[in-house]
């Protein structure tokens, strides 16, 4: 069997990959061709929700369905919630999901427009 020898690219290729690389992370961290709620549902399937929670026919239904919990719920309490659910109901089972305030906004826009 003949060795096959990789050809190095040249070192352009790596830097347009770098920029697309940085170009797309920027893009993911600002969100800036997402809107708030689009993240959000995004989000909702990236941060495992789905593990515990139902919207509609998706997920799993060991915690509250939530296909309605925006007409329960302000936007603000339930990003509170997303942020620190001991904070509203110290006995709350659902654990804290590590992530950032504006994952919890989007989140929370996304949440609330499930009505
Ligand atoms: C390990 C299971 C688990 C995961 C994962 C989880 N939750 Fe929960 N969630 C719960 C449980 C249990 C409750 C019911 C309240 C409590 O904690 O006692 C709840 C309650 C809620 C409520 C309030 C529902 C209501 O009707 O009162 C919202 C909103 C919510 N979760 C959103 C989310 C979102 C968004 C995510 C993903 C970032 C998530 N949850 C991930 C278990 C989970």
């Amino acid at each position: 069997m003949r060795a096959r020898v990789r050809a190095v690219p040249p070192p352009w290729v790596a830097l347009a990959g770098a920029a697309a690389a940085i170009a797309l992370a920027s893009a993911a961290a600002y969100g800036q061709d997402e809107s708030p709620a689009a993240q959000g549902k995004r989000l909702f399937t990236e941060q495992g929700c789905y593990g515990c929670h139902t919207v509609g026919k998706m997920g799993t239904a060991i915690a509250p369905d939530l296909s309605h919990v925006g007409s329960k719920y302000t936007e603000t309490s339930l990003r509170g919630w997303l942020r620190e659910p001991k904070a509203q109901k110290p006995r709350a089972h659902m654990p804290k999901i590590e992530m950032t305030e504006k994952e919890a906004q989007g989140l929370a826009a996304y949440l609330a427009s499930l009505k």
